[in-house]
């Protein structure tokens, strides 16, 4: 029987509930199709930290390295830890480490979901650059809380971390419906935009199946409101993706449904898969968070092992459950009815 084996790092808040909820679907899909997922629980979160002064302890990224996946729920609770601490010490040293540098993120209304739009039947893959571009963390300050404080912060953009990100995107469209949007902003910033934009030509020529389109980030912005359903897969710069996937996550009805993956496509290190949400402070003492999206992002780790049977059984109990009505609204259900009501339609 095929073994894979699993790094569980559940993390803060609402990380745990969802976590565990996604691992007892995913444990009996992969019962049902014949594999065994072997899960390592990792307790690294900032109670951790608060307990060690780490997020994680040294080796952390030599000991994921050996696992075949990583499932996490989410990390951050800013009352103790700042965010800046808790992202810094945790999740991008992963995604760098890993060079997980593809993070996709499905966009579509589930069954039973009431989107804020009037449009409903769009499928949106969305391809976020993870780890270079605005967020590299190049710049400085100087003259701090003076008058003339001054603040740079300078976006990376290499030929090769471009042009990576957009072939995976022109990949990733062939094997849908053959359309690929390509953000830009090269109007205004005539560098980084413009080799983006050169790059998405260049490649072009090698992808004569796929019809591509570069627009301008507002411009798609609008276009992801007014007609969604004229989008197959967007690829993007990190801020860009960044900030239209929370796009996405709105009209596909908030983030219980919004789901990720921090892929390493030459798969020369282990892929993390993860909710789009945080750890929902707000709410993690009710036992309400939706479970769904951890769910789905776990139906992403299936499809990326190779187990793709399994991750269309459990999207089609996710599916069977929202169409019943169960894990639709905020709130409403508790994180228990609804993971109760996936496995359920899994057997
Ligand atoms: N990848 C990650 O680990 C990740 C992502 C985003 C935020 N964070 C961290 O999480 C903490 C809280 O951040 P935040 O409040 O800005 O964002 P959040 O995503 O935790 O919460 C935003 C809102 O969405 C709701 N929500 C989130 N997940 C939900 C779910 N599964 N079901 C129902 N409602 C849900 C919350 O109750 C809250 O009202 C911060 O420390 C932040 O840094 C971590």
């Amino acid at each position: 029987m095929k073994v894979y084996k699993i790094a569980q790092i559940p993390g803060d808040g609402v990380g745990r509930d969802v976590t565990a909820a996604a691992w007892a679907v995913l444990t009996k899909a992969a019962e049902a199709g014949g594999f065994r997922l072997e899960g390592r629980e990792f307790p690294w979160s900032c109670k951790f930290y608060k307990e060690t002064g780490a997020m994680m302890p040294a080796d952390g990224i030599e000991t994921l390295r050996g696992f075949d996946a990583i499932l996490l729920g989410a990390v951050g609770w800013p009352a103790e830890v700042p965010d800046s601490v808790s992202l810094h010490g945790l999740l991008l040293p992963i995604r760098k480490a890993f060079v997980q540098y593809a993070n996709i993120r499905p966009h579509r209304l589930l069954p039973g979901v009431q989107g804020p739009l009037k449009a409903e039947g769009f499928d949106i893959l969305c391809i976020r650059e993870n780890t270079e571009g605005e967020y590299s963390g190049a710049g400085g300050r100087v003259h701090q809380g003076m008058d003339n404080e001054v603040a740079v912060e300078t976006s990376i953009f290499t030929r090769k971390g471009v042009e990576r990100i957009i072939r995976f995107g022109f990949e990733q469209a062939r094997a849908r419906r053959g359309k690929l949007a390509s953000v830009t902003k090269s109007n205004a910033q005539k560098y980084s935009m413009v080799l983006w934009d050169e790059i998405t030509k260049a490649l072009a020529a090698e992808y004569p199946d796929v019809e591509v389109t570069s627009y301008h980030v507002d411009a798609l912005a609008a276009r992801m409101v007014m007609a969604p359903e004229s989008l197959d897969v967007i690829v993007a710069s990190n801020l860009f993706g960044d900030i239209l996937t929370d796009l996405g996550a709105a009209i596909q009805g908030g983030l219980g449904f919004a789901a990720s993956a921090n892929i390493n496509p030459d798969r020369s290190a282990p892929s993390m898969f993860e909710p789009v949400h945080g750890s929902a402070p707000d709410i993690s003492h009710l036992g309400i968070a939706n479970p769904i999206a951890a769910i789905w992002s776990g139906a992403m780790m299936l499809e990326h092992l190779g187990e793709a049977e399994a991750a269309t059984a459990v999207m089609t109990a996710i599916a069977r459950t929202t169409a019943a009505g169960i894990g639709t609204v905020p709130g409403e259900d508790k994180t228990d009815t609804i993971t109760k009501a996936v496995l359920a339609a899994i057997a």
